[in-house]
């Protein structure tokens, strides 16, 4: 990494120029280092976006109702959309949309944690609208305010659909909780089963995020890891126990001082598991992931054809 002692003239006008709060756009000049963190950041993003379309597309054929199926439809669909905004966002950035999917078909591509875990019944669809679109809604808030044009403006746009989401997931959850023994329970057993994934997606505690510091500097991170997670818990906590679920953390306490939720330890060693392939669902989202790209190859052949013919 650039340090101080050694700014050229052109680093010097580029962090000046974020510290203007402008944005940088695709043909500006940047560090490379610049634009490697924003390769690897926003290409991870759009295949967690593609790759988080699988656990709950298997549910549309199972909706508990048409109005459930429309909406299950609705959101996933916006899921692919995301991936295409951000896939493209990387272009800018000098990377085809080839290598990038490559990458994710070889499994050499990191794609979100919380993406790696089954969906075992409709409540887990609730959950995974409530508390992960939840959590990404919270990050992607902080990232539409990132230095590096395209990402911010592709986040705004995120951010309206996200909360859509967000919003279903929360009012089926709401449901369950307000319903049978049976939902009752099914929605506590979806937030066992969810909720410290959830807290992991935000990346690891600061002292432990490599990445960051880099990112704070340019403005491409506005918020930390832990500063973003602690947005999340303190608005979540409140709203699960006012339905009456039972958070699974035993240590999670209110820290009336600083007036912050606090959780207890987070198994980073599950964790990097999973980023390293061996959670629960990664080799099925991964076949499902290929099987899909070998699905469509047909597609992708006729549409070269025409584009091609004379
Ligand atoms: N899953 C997988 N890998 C993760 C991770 C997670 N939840 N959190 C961190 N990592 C990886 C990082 O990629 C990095 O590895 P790398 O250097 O090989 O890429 C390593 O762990 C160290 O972590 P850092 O904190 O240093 O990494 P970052 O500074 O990149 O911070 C992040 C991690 C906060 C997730 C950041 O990458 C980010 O904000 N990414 C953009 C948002 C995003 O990708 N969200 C994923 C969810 S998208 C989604 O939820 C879709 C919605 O529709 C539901």
């Amino acid at each position: 990494m650039t340090q101080a002692t050694d700014i050229t003239p052109k680093l010097a006008e580029f962090e000046a120029r974020i510290g203007r709060g402008e944005k940088i756009e695709p043909g500006d000049w940047m560090p490379d280092d610049y634009r490697k963190q924003l390769i690897r950041m926003i290409s991870q993003h759009a295949h967690s976006e593609i790759v988080g379309m699988l656990p709950e597309g298997n549910y549309i054929t199972r909706a508990p109702s048409l109005r459930r199926k429309m909406v299950l439809i609705a959101k996933v669909q916006d899921e692919g959309g995301h991936g295409q905004y951000l896939y493209h966002a990387a272009e800018t950035l000098g990377i085809s949309r080839d290598e990038m999917e490559q990458a994710l078909l070889a499994g050499k591509a990191k794609y979100s944690s919380i993406f790696n875990y089954p969906t075992l019944n409709w409540a887990d669809i609730g959950m995974i609208g409530w508390l992960v679109d939840g959590a990404a809604i919270k990050n992607q808030t902080m990232l539409a305010h990132c230095s590096y044009g395209p990402y911010s403006r592709a986040m705004v746009r995120i951010c309206a659909e996200e909360t859509f989401h967000q919003r279903q997931g929360k009012e089926m959850i709401v449901k369950y909780a307000q319903g049978t023994p049976n939902q009752r329970q099914m929605a506590q057993d979806a937030l066992n089963r969810w909720w410290w994934p959830v807290l992991m997606m935000f990346g690891p505690h600061d002292s432990d995020s490599p990445n960051s510091e880099v990112l704070r500097r340019w403005g491409v991170k506005t918020q930390s890891n832990d500063t973003v997670r602690q947005l999340f818990l303190d608005e979540v906590v409140p709203e699960l126990m006012a339905i009456g679920l039972q958070i699974p953390d035993p240590q999670l306490h209110f820290d009336a001082e600083n007036k912050h939720w606090k959780h207890g330890p987070i198994d980073w060693a599950h964790f990097w598991q999973v980023v390293k392939g061996n959670g629960p669902m990664n080799k099925e989202r991964l076949a499902a992931r290929n099987q899909a790209h070998d699905n469509g190859a047909w597609v992708r052949d006729a549409v070269t054809a025409y584009a091609s013919r004379k």
